[in-house]
C-alpha cells in the first residue's frame, strides 16, 4: 500500500496542515510532517472534505447497462468525490430479493471505485402490492437498511405502514417517492403558470405534500424511521418543519438540481430538464435552500439517473424523467451555498452516512480515521461537456454551464480512485 502525504490543505475549511495517509487510515496531521516513503500531494489551496455518500444513485444494472452499469456510475461517483453510494432498486430484475441485493453489492466490491450500499424494493417489483423480502435483504451479505419503490410511491397506505413496522425491528428505513399518483396521472412538468402556458399537464405540488404529511403520521405512529426522497416544494418543507417539531423520525433529501433549476426550463422543451418530481418554481427553490441551510432537509442526495440516448432525444411526452447528477453535485452545492465547507460536509456527507448506517463513511480527516475523503480546489471553475462524463449517458442538464470546484482527488480506504481530477482505474 502506497503512503500518501497531502502537504498545506484545508481540513473542512479550517488552516493549512499537512495530512499523512496510510494502511488505509490517516496516520497523522499536523504542520510540517516527513515521510519519506510517501508520495506528496501539493494540496496548496485544495480542501479536504469527508469522502461525499449518495443516499439516492441510480446505477442500472442489472438490466439497462447500456444507460450506466455498477462500475461506470461508481466511476462517477468517485471523480464526483463520493466514496459511498447508496443503489437504488429499480433495476431490471428489481433489487427485490436477497439474491439482486447481493448482486449489486458483489459488483460494486469487484468495480472498487465507491462503497455500493445497495437499496431493497418495499415491495415486489415496485408494484406496490405485496412487501418485498425485507428481512432476507436485510440478513444478505448486502445487509441492507434502507428500503425504497423510488421511481414508484408506495401509496397504499396499509402497506407502508406494514413496511415501517416491518424495518422496525432492525432499525431500517423506508425511504418514500412522494408522489400520490392519482393526482400526477398523465403529469410531464410542475403544474403551474408555465405547464398551463405550454399546454402540459401538471404534477401539482400537493401531490408530495400529501404523501409526506400522511408518511410522517404513519412514521410517528409506529415508531418508526423515514426518508423522504427528493424533497421539491415549499409546502412539503413546511409538513417536515411540523413533524421534526414534534420528534418524528423523519429525514429528507433535496437534489442538486431541485436546488438550481425550475420549471422555466421547460419552455425549452428539451426532455433533459424532465425529472420526476419535476422542476419547480422560484418560491420552492429559494424555500428548499433555506431549508437545506436550517436543517429541515438533512442532506443533498444526487438521484442520479442515467438515460440512454433514445429514452432521452426524443419529444418531451416520451422522454424518460431523470438527470445525471454524481459528477456535478459538489460543484452544485458550492454554487449554491457558497464556500461553506462544513455545511457542505454535514449535508453530503456526514449526515447521509449516519442516515444510512455507513460507519467508515463521513468523518473527518484525522488520526485513525479511515481514509475516505476528498480533495477538491475550490478556485477552478469548469465548462461541463456531457461527452467528457464518466458515466454511460450524456442526460446533464448543465452541459456547456460553467459551475465552480473541481475534485482533484478521491481516497478510498487509503487509495485514490481519482487523481489530479482523473479516475485512476
Ligand atoms: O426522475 C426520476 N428518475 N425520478 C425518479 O424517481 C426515478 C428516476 C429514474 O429511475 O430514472
Amino acid at each position: 500500500m502506497t503512503a500518501y502525504l497531502i502537504t498545506n490543505v484545508s481540513v473542512v475549511g479550517a488552516a493549512p496542515t499537512d495530512l499523512l495517509i496510510r494502511d488505509g487510515v490517516v496516520a497523522e496531521t499536523g504542520v510540517g510532517l516527513s515521510a519519506p516513503e510517501a508520495t506528496v500531494l501539493d494540496g496548496t489551496g485544495l480542501v479536504a472534505l469527508p469522502g461525499l455518500v449518495d443516499l439516492h444513485t441510480h446505477l442500472r444494472e442489472p438490466g439497462r447497462e447500456d444507460a450506466e452499469t455498477v462500475e461506470s456510475g461508481s466511476r462517477a461517483a468517485a471523480l464526483g468525490g463520493y466514496t459511498a453510494v447508496c443503489a437504488m432498486a429499480n433495476t431490471s430484475p428489481v433489487a427485490d430479493t436477497a439474491g439482486v441485493v447481493e448482486q449489486v453489492w458483489r459488483l460494486g466490491r469487484e468495480a472498487g471505485l465507491v462503497d455500493v450500499q445497495p437499496i431493497g424494493a418495499v415491495t415486489v417489483g415496485l408494484a406496490g402490492e405485496r412487501l418485498a423480502e425485507l428481512g432476507a435483504m436485510a440478513d444478505s451479505a448486502a445487509r441492507v437498511r434502507i428500503f425504497s419503490d423510488d421511481g414508484h410511491c408506495v401509496a397504499d397506505p396499509k402497506l407502508m405502514r406494514r413496511a415501517l413496522e416491518y424495518v422496525k425491528a432492525f432499525d431500517g428505513i423506508i425511504a418514500q417517492h412522494a408522489e400520490e399518483p392519482r393526482l400526477t396521472e398523465g403529469a410531464q412538468m410542475h403544474e403551474g403558470e408555465v405547464s398551463t402556458r405550454l399546454g402540459l399537464t401538471g404534477w401539482p405540488a400537493v401531490a408530495e405534500e400529501a404523501i409526506i404529511a400522511r408518511d410522517v403520521l404513519l412514521a410517528e405512529h409506529v415508531g418508526s424511521r423515514l426518508h423522504v426522497c427528493h424533497v421539491s416544494t415549499a409546502g412539503s418543507v413546511e409538513v417536515l418543519r411540523h413533524a421534526k417539531a414534534r420528534g418524528v423520525r423523519v429525514t429528507a433529501e433535496v437534489t442538486p438540481h431541485h436546488l438550481l433549476l425550475t420549471d422555466v426550463k421547460a419552455e425549452t422543451y428539451d426532455p433533459v430538464f424532465k425529472v420526476n418530481p419535476p422542476l419547480r418554481t422560484d418560491a420552492d427553490v429559494a424555500a428548499l435552500r433555506a431549508a437545506l441551510a436550517e436543517g429541515v432537509i438533512d442532506i443533498v442526495a444526487t438521484d442520479h439517473a442515467p438515460h440512454a440516448v433514445e429514452d432521452k432525444e426524443c419529444e418531451w411526452a416520451y422522454a424518460r424523467p431523470g438527470m445525471l447528477g454524481l459528477e456535478t453535485a459538489l460543484s452544485i452545492a458550492l454554487d449554491v451555498l457558497g464556500p461553506q465547507w462544513d455545511l457542505i460536509a454535514e449535508r453530503m456527507s456526514r449526515a447521509p452516512a449516519r442516515i444510512a448506517g455507513l460507519d467508515s463513511h463521513g468523518l473527518d480527516p484525522a488520526p485513525g480515521v479511515p481514509a475516505n475523503l476528498t480533495l477538491v480546489d475550490p478556485a477552478a471553475r469548469r465548462t461541463i461537456e456531457p461527452a467528457e462524463l464518466a458515466s454511460r449517458s450524456r442526460n446533464t442538464p448543465y452541459a456547456r454551464m460553467t459551475l465552480p470546484g473541481r475534485i482533484v482527488a478521491t481516497f478510498l480506504r487509503g487509495e485514490p480512485t481519482v487523481l489530479d481530477g482523473k479516475a485512476v482505474k
